[in-house]
Parts: C-alpha cells; structure tokens; sequence
C-alpha cells in the first residue's frame, strides 16, 4: 500500500510541476479546466513547490513479534541485535516472553529503552519439562498467543495483524517482514542455514505449496521451521483453542502440531518469490568462554553485561 500511495504521489507531483512549466511558458496563469483532474489546493511551500498532503491510506496492520528469551551469558547480545531489526518494521509490537518467575531486571531494563513498542511477559517453564529432548519455549509462546487473543477478542471484526514467532537467537532480513505484512491466513517462506542444510523450504508448483525441501522428516504434515511462517491475527482468533501443546508433541513437531489446528497445506500463501528467497537464518551464537573468570579479585563495580 504505502507504494502505491507514493508512487501515485511522484506521479501527480510531476504532472502537476509539467502543467505549471507549460502554463509559464504560454504565459498564462495556472488554472483548472473543465473535466481536467482536479489537484488538491495546498499551501505553497517555501521552495515555490505546491505542498500535497500525503495521500490517505489504509494503516498497516501490525506485525506482533512473540519472541521467547531465557537468561543467559549472550541473552542482552542477542535482544539487543533483535531489537535493532525490529526498530526498522514499521507497525512491529514485540511481545518479549520471559522464562522466569518474575519479570528480570535486566530484561525490563532492556525493555523500556528499546525504542519500539513491547510487552513484556513472563512464564516459568514447569522443572518437569526442563530436559534436554523436550521442546522448548512451549508456555512462553502459549503465553504470547494468550495475551494476544485477550487483547483482541472483544474487539470488532476485522482485526488486521499479523503474528510471527521470533526466536531471539536468528537473522530477520526487513524485507521478510514485508513480505509476512500481507498474509491472509498463514503464509510461508524459506529458512537458512536449518536442519542440518543450507536452507529448508516449502516447494511451491503454481504458486501453491505442494511439499517441502527438508532434511528431517519430511513426512511431517508441515514440515517447517518456527521462523518459516507466519499466521494473520484473524485466523489466531478465530481458532481460540490453538496452542504449543506438550502432551504428544515431539521435539521438532511443535511447529506442524500447531499449524494442522489452524490450516492446511494447501490453504498456505508462498512469499519470497514463491519460497525462492530466504531471508531470515537460523544462526547460533557460540557458547560463550567464561572459563576466565575469577572466583577472587572480583572487578571493583559490577557491570551489566
Ligand atoms: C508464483 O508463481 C505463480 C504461479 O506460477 C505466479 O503466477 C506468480 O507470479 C509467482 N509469484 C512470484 C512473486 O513470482
């Protein structure tokens, strides 16, 4: 939308700007024909050049970032490189998700000077579920979509937005957010550097997903990575009972779990130039060496980090 509208804009300044110039020249004043389109009456700017109002067009409909996020040695690295990206989307709302049983400090901290909107949540993952070989960040996502559809569901249809589950540890390219702004239900799109590849992607035929390139299991229904969709808030509202569960879902089948209660492989919308183009990695950050660290000799002040 907001191209249109400022190409429309480019288009009019420029008639308008050649219609002056001719004017000038048969020395006529400026005036407005019959049947001729009719240019708004603005205030004259102090270069000599009409100034037009910007063009009225629809708002974006946000996109809600639910990113869930533990402590850790890189945990404000890693938020920090997040939050940089997201300042650049237009219309983002970060939903930060703690792991924990109270909001911390230093993500609160974080928080109120990230310079973009955010709501900061948090939740305990259960002890039980803490083992290496369950999946992860299960409650913290639940508890984004939990607040998500309490902001909303007594709202009047049609809520626009867009909801995507960003993990704080991958790349996001700005243009992937372009594409996911205009997803209908739930569309699609490649991962990099994921499952053990240069990239996953679903495989489109006539603009339609008819399967998926991926290393592992591709027997799953939606074999996709959580960075590989997203879903519009219509359809997170529509479907009030969908979650991450934990009860029968494997490690790596959170994602297709989720996406079989709300859509269907053939309803999913292609972006990146038909799954073509991958614009946000899965990248890892090295575990951090703190192998140095003194146990005396402490520093004299104590530092954020
Ligand atoms: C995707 O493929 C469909 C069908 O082949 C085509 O009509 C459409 O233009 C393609 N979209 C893009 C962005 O290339």
């Amino acid at each position: 939308w907001p191209e249109e509208g400022r190409g429309e804009d480019q288009r009019r300044r420029k008639g308008g700007s050649r219609r002056r110039r001719a004017a000038r020249r048969a020395g006529s004043p400026r005036r407005d024909w019959p049947g001729e389109e009719r240019e708004p009456q603005a205030p004259w700017a102090p270069d000599g050049l009409p100034h037009y109002p910007a063009p009225r067009q629809p708002p974006l409909p946000p996109i809600y970032a639910i990113t869930p996020t533990y402590s850790r040695p890189v945990q404000k690295a890693e938020l920090t490189r997040l939050a940089n990206t997201f300042r650049q989307v237009a219309r983002l709302h970060w939903v930060l998700v703690e792991d924990a049983t109270r909001r911390s400090e230093l993500v609160s901290r974080f928080v109120t000077r990230a310079g973009l909107p955010c709501t900061h949540l948090h939740i305990p993952t259960p002890r039980r579920y803490k083992r290496p070989g369950l999946p992860r960040a299960t409650e913290q996502r639940n508890a984004g979509l939990a607040w998500l559809r309490q902001r909303h569901q007594h709202l009047p249809p049609p809520q626009p937005g867009v909801l995507f589950f960003a993990d704080d540890d991958n790349t996001y390219s700005l243009e992937l957010f372009e594409e996911m702004r205009t997803t209908r239900k739930v569309s699609v799109w490649p991962v990099g550097l994921v499952g053990g590849r240069w990239y996953e992607r679903p495989v489109v035929e006539n603009g339609k997903v008819v399967g998926w390139y991926t290393g592992w299991r591709a027997d799953r229904p939606f074999a996709i990575d959580m960075a590989g969709f997203a879903v519009s808030l219509q359809v997170i509202l529509s479907n009030p009972k969908a979650v991450f569960k934990r009860r029968g879902s494997q490690p790596g089948m959170q994602e297709s779990d989720f996406l079989k209660q709300i859509t269907t492989v053939e309803e999913l919308e292609p972006k990146a130039n038909n799954c073509t183009k991958v614009l946000v990695w899965h990248t890892r950050t090295e575990k951090v060496n703190l192998g140095n660290e003194p146990k005396y000799h402490l520093d004299t002040i104590k530092i954020e980090v």
